[in-house]
């Protein structure tokens, strides 16, 4: 046990984009046997179920129990790790979760025991109904209570289980969720598959954006790309190829967990292709764990930079705007005058500058994702 664990952002699945409270067993494994078998070599790792899967009642002895949706979590774990891969599962610290099921007040430590003892590796915690147990206006340390009372309850179990916050960005969460013994803390609302929704959250994490650092991160919500529908209404996702482009490059910029949200039984080679970029991926994972910057921001485009650990730097040219544009990389202006080489990640290569600026020429609500090195 040690708090080295989750030092790079979390790479995996979540449920609740594609199934919302209809997950259940078979559509789990169908996203771990797709991981493992077409994700996991990219970095891939995590499983996780969020809300949705636990029964009405407690054990007579009070442990929490899945419900017919999961005839036997602890097989399910096994069958997860027996994949190479990683297990989540999901709580809330009130007494119901957001969807209606059991949360885990008052039970946090015998709920750790028993994740503990599934196998379970990571537990993304969502704060709900807590608000019917804590003050009307909860003031600082009545958010972070929760958080601190599970964190002691996960420390005393005989595994590292990493620890994901869901408040919704309350109380800038991101000046305390590393201290509170957060790995990642969600800092808005939830995410739809709009360009509005998307682009809104995206490109506003600035404040937040100094306290990411290996082991915490800023998590903007879950990806939007591929098959999603929240259990209703499955359909492709509403961005537009460009738009995804964007939706990774910018959650990859941001050091961002990256937890892909749909259907992966009707994974499709678009979406695998967006998932499955070493180098894009690279960013994201980098192991100095900073956040990006907007460097540049005007109202059809903005120039994000994150400083990489060997040296040098990745540059996202986003157009904001709905027409195609030009827009110039102004090496001089933004320190890269020392970063000569330019490789375009997005497509593997090696591009050429004109010094002593770049011009990108990027598509509507697109995106040029450049490595800049010396
Ligand atoms: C609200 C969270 O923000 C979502 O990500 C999801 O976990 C739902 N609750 C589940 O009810």
């Amino acid at each position: 046990i040690g708090d080295n664990i989750g030092l790079t952002p979390a790479l995996g699945w979540n449920s609740w984009n594609a199934f919302g409270l209809s997950v259940n067993d078979a559509k789990v494994r169908t996203a771990a046997k797709t991981m493992a078998g077409k994700l996991s070599q990219h970095g891939w790792s995590y499983i996780n179920i969020d809300d949705g899967w636990e029964a009405p009642q407690r054990l007579v002895n009070g442990e929490i129990t899945p419900n017919e949706k999961f005839p036997d979590m602890r097989a399910l774990t096994a069958y997860v790790h027996s994949l190479g891969l990683k297990m989540g599962i999901y709580s809330s610290p009130g007494p119901l979760t957001c969807g209606g099921y059991l949360g885990s007040w008052q039970h946090e430590d015998q709920d750790a025991q028993t994740y503990s003892d599934w196998g379970i590796d990571y537990l993304k915690y969502d704060w709900c109904s807590y608000s019917t147990v804590t003050a009307k206006n909860p003031n600082l340390d009545d958010m972070k209570k929760p958080y601190q009372v599970m964190r002691a309850s996960l420390d005393k179990v005989p595994r590292d289980i990493m620890f994901s916050f869901c408040q919704y960005g309350m109380g800038d969460v991101w000046k305390w969720g590393a201290e509170v013994g957060g790995n990642s803390w969600r800092t808005t609302g939830d995410i739809n598959d709009s360009w509005d929704s998307m682009s809104s959250i995206g490109f506003n994490q600035t404040a937040d954006g100094p306290y990411a650092q290996p082991g915490h991160f800023n998590d903007p919500d879950m990806l939007v790309v591929g098959e999603v529908g929240w259990g209703s209404n499955q359909h492709k996702s509403q961005l537009t190829p460009d738009e995804q482009y964007t939706h990774i490059s910018l959650w990859s910029l941001l050091s961002a967990p990256l937890l892909i949200g749909c259907d992966m039984g009707r994974l499709d080679w678009f979406t695998f292709g967006l998932l499955a970029n070493d180098e894009v991926l690279a960013i994201d994972q980098d192991a100095l764990a900073k956040q990006a910057y907007q460097a540049i921001k005007t109202d059809n485009y903005q120039i994000w930079i994150k400083d990489l650990a060997d040296g040098s730097k990745a540059v996202g040219i986003f157009n904001t705007s709905d027409k195609y544009q030009t827009i110039t990389l102004n090496r001089k202006e933004n320190n890269l005058t020392a970063y000569t080489r330019i490789r375009d990640v997005w497509q593997q290569k090696y591009v050429v500058g004109i010094w002593p600026n770049f011009n990108a020429k990027v598509a509507p609500h697109g995106v040029v994702l450049l490595k800049l090195s010396k």
